[in-house]
């Protein structure tokens, strides 16, 4: 089978990765890429957010089976145009897609199927965002409605600038804080079986410790040693079925990923956001850690044939990855800084460790800096903490000047607590 990727971020490279080492897949394509997915795929140009495009460059490769990574052309309808064209697609329906694309969507489907999820309020007018944050106070949560890439959330005991942020978005979500780690469950579905993988926890500050401002994710590891052994079933019974039956009573099934971020509050579970495709950086841990070769699993749910699959097999090893990120990251990076120290990893550190590119780009013999996160360094160990050794060894080898990193990326649960994120 012929596989076409759209995308271009360390998400992207991990599936790509993946894929390659499927042997049903024959020739595998991605557009529009990076310099490190090129090592596994054949690149193409497409405008990812254009589904006719999109389409006939996957009609004209012949392929078998499109993945849509990002939610941008998902949300745009790139995987409807794919499915007209009469090609299997791995992703939701522009409506589905409705889950990550608006908030307020969201919260309206989690209060029809019951799923837990903090309280909230839809503002549209200054007098609404103040009323709102009164109700709930301190700590404010407020988030931007539409899609922003990770950044449109503000979390801050701070009045005026929760007010500001409010004001500054036309339409936001002002919802009551939730305590507890952080959990991200995905889930693949083909609109009605819903197949959970491992869980994972993702590191959405900026720097160490938790400070800083909100990214789109610095660093992720898989398994949780501290989560209940039954969380994947719980989430599975109270959140992931009940969000896809409601999809599916609606008109509007989804099928692809569906992933939920969750809160393990003191009162239970509750969902904090959906995404409607696969977590970049959790991606990079889960699939780590997946044995079942990955192309079938997304044509069964591209196909409707979830349930006569065999379960997921999965690796005993632990996985951990550090995104290393451009200067002034999740500010407006800065770009076009040759990165050194690939050829390194790839001679000391494989097959434990390996560097999945985001943000690069091929610039004559060098590689440069083409984004805010520039890649994602991933290990697998006996451990967490033999995970993070070597995957914190090849960071050591990577150089990028102005770069930046978290340290402390699976340090809390290595030794034996749960870090919250
Ligand atoms: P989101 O884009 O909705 O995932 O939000 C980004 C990050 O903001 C989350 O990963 C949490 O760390 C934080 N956050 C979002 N909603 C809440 C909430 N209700 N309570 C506490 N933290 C939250
Ligand atoms: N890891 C956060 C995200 O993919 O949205």
């Amino acid at each position: 089978m012929n596989v076409l990727v759209i995308g271009s971020g360390a998400r992207e490279h991990a599936l790509c990765r993946s894929l390659s080492l499927d042997p049903d897949v024959t020739a595998l394509h991605c557009a529009p890429g990076n310099a490190g997915i090129a090592d596994v795929a054949e690149l193409h140009q497409v405008d990812a957010l254009d589904g006719d495009a999109v389409a006939a460059l996957a009609t004209e490769l012949d392929a078998g089976l499109v993945v849509v990574g990002p939610e941008a052309p998902l949300v745009a309808g790139v995987a409807d145009a794919v499915r007209e064209a009469g090609i299997p697609c791995f992703g939701p329906s522009t409506e589905a897609a409705q889950l990550e694309g608006s908030k307020a969507f969201a919260k309206d489907v989690m209060a029809e199927a019951g799923v837990p999820t903090a309280r909230s309020y839809v503002c549209t007018t200054p007098a609404e965002v103040d009323e709102a944050l009164d109700a709930f106070g301190a700590p404010y949560v407020v988030k931007d409605d539409g899609l922003a890439a990770g950044k449109g959330v503000v979390v801050t005991p701070d009045l005026e600038q929760a007010r500001a942020h409010a004001n500054s978005c036309e339409r936001v979500v002002i919802e009551e804080y939730l305590d507890g780690p952080e959990v991200s469950l995905f889930a693949i579905t083909d609109g009605e079986t819903v197949l959970p993988l491992q869980p994972a926890q993702d590191f959405k500050r900026a720097l160490d410790g938790d400070e800083g401002p909100n990214t789109g994710g610095m660093g992720a590891y898989s398994p949780l040693p501290w989560a209940d052994p039954k969380l994947v079933d719980e989430v599975l019974q109270t959140v992931l079925q009940p969000t896809v039956d409601e999809m599916r009573r609606r008109g509007t099934p989804f099928s692809g990923l569906l992933y939920a971020g969750l809160a393990i509050t003191s009162r239970g579970v509750r969902v904090i956001e959906f995404n409607a495709r696969f977590g970049d950086p959790e991606t990079q841990v889960v699939l780590a850690r997946l044995k079942t070769p990955l192309a079938g699993v997304l044509l069964a749910a591209a196909g409707g044939t979830l349930s006569d699959l065999e379960p997921l097999r999965w690796s005993d090893d632990a996985a951990v990855t550090v995104v290393v990120a451009s200067h002034n990251y999740p500010g407006t990076p800065r770009t076009g800084d040759p990165i050194t120290g690939l050829d390194e990893v790839a001679a000391q550190d494989a097959p434990h460790a390996y560097v999945l590119h985001a943000g690069t780009k091929r610039d004559g013999d060098a590689i440069v800096s083409a984004g805010g996160r520039v890649l994602s360094v991933t290990a697998s160990g006996a451990n967490l903490a033999e995970a993070r050794e070597r995957a914190y060894a090849a960071v050591g080898r990577i150089g990028l000047d102005g770069s930046h990193h978290r340290t402390d990326i699976a340090a809390k649960a290595a030794a034996g607590s749960h870090a919250s994120s």
